[in-house]
């Protein structure tokens, strides 16, 4: 039987964001072998601003790192700042990362799953959720929370990638047998990627725009793919698993060692609270 999409096992999601550690070394490998696509935590807040987003209290939720977050404190468009995320390890860093730059005065970090977020109706100016929602089994639950929490008038960014993402690394895996199944596994986006953003942001929010841009990534070779390659948790590599000097050596044994091209649509919806 193949295995299910492990973004979506709520114990699997609590490991893998146990600390910011994983996604930082996931996020360093993908900046520097990408090629082409925009910055895409800096596209949010002009996005919000040509959508006329009103300037009082942003949400960004599945935080994460704060990268985003960054971005919306740099921007300086709202009086205060939310940041909501399900792992106190990526709130703390969020934290430490907003301090380091003196914009935390008027952040908020708070603890909280996104299908119940703790925040009044009708008193949010914007919601950005960014790369998170596929980490829902029901997003249009996140949906209705979005569009519960929103002022009239008031704007979100929701962003996630294609189903396709990175299928080049899955053949790459493949043909190294690190898993012979990498192929065949479920994408980590299956809830919520570029073909179904339109249709499920619909459901609670009034849709004011879907842009889709294509982002093109070239890794050097075995040891940066290798880097990339160890955070993700779609492989079953056995001992492997994780360990980017092992499967720097097993694609190395079976594949010349060449730069690999590969790429992921990036999907913004931007819509507007009915
Ligand atoms: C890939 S990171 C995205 C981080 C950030 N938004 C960005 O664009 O860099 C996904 C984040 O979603 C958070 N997350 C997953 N499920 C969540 C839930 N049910 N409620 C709140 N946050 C959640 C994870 O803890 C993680 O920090």
């Amino acid at each position: 039987m193949m295995a299910k999409d492990v973004f979506l096992d709520p114990v699997a999601v609590q490991d893998l964001y146990r600390s910011a550690d994983r996604l930082s070394r996931r996020t360093d490998a993908l900046h520097q072998a990408k090629i082409t696509g925009s910055d895409v935590a800096a596209a949010i807040p002009t996005l919000l601003r040509q959508a006329g987003a009103p300037h009082g209290t942003a949400l960004d939720i599945g935080c994460g790192r704060g990268t985003t977050t960054l971005r919306l404190a740099t921007a300086a468009t709202f009086v205060r700042l939310v940041a909501i995320d399900v792992s106190p390890a990526l709130l703390a860093t969020t934290r430490r990362r907003l301090q380091a730059t003196a914009l935390g005065a008027s952040t908020t970090t708070v603890c909280a799953d996104f299908h119940c977020l703790p925040i009044r109706s009708q008193t949010i100016s914007a919601v950005v959720a960014a790369f998170c929602l596929y980490h829902s089994p029901r997003p249009a639950t996140a949906v209705a929370e979005i569009a519960r929490v929103l002022a009239p008038g008031g704007i979100a960014v929701l962003v996630t990638k294609s189903l396709d993402s990175y299928a080049e690394l899955d053949d790459l895996v493949a043909r190294a047998e690190l898993d012979p199944q990498a192929t065949r596994r479920p994408s980590l986006y299956e809830t919520f990627h570029s073909a179904s953003i339109a249709a499920i942001t619909a459901t609670g929010l009034s849709v004011l725009d879907v842009l889709h841009e294509r982002h093109v990534f070239r890794f050097a070779g075995h040891a940066h793919a290798a880097v990339y390659l160890a955070t993700s948790p779609k492989y079953q590599m056995g001992a492997a698993n994780g360990d980017p000097d092992a499967i720097a050596t097993a694609l190395r044994s079976r594949l010349p060692d060449r730069p690999i091209e590969t790429a992921s649509t990036v999907s913004y919806a931007i819509a507007r609270c009915p």
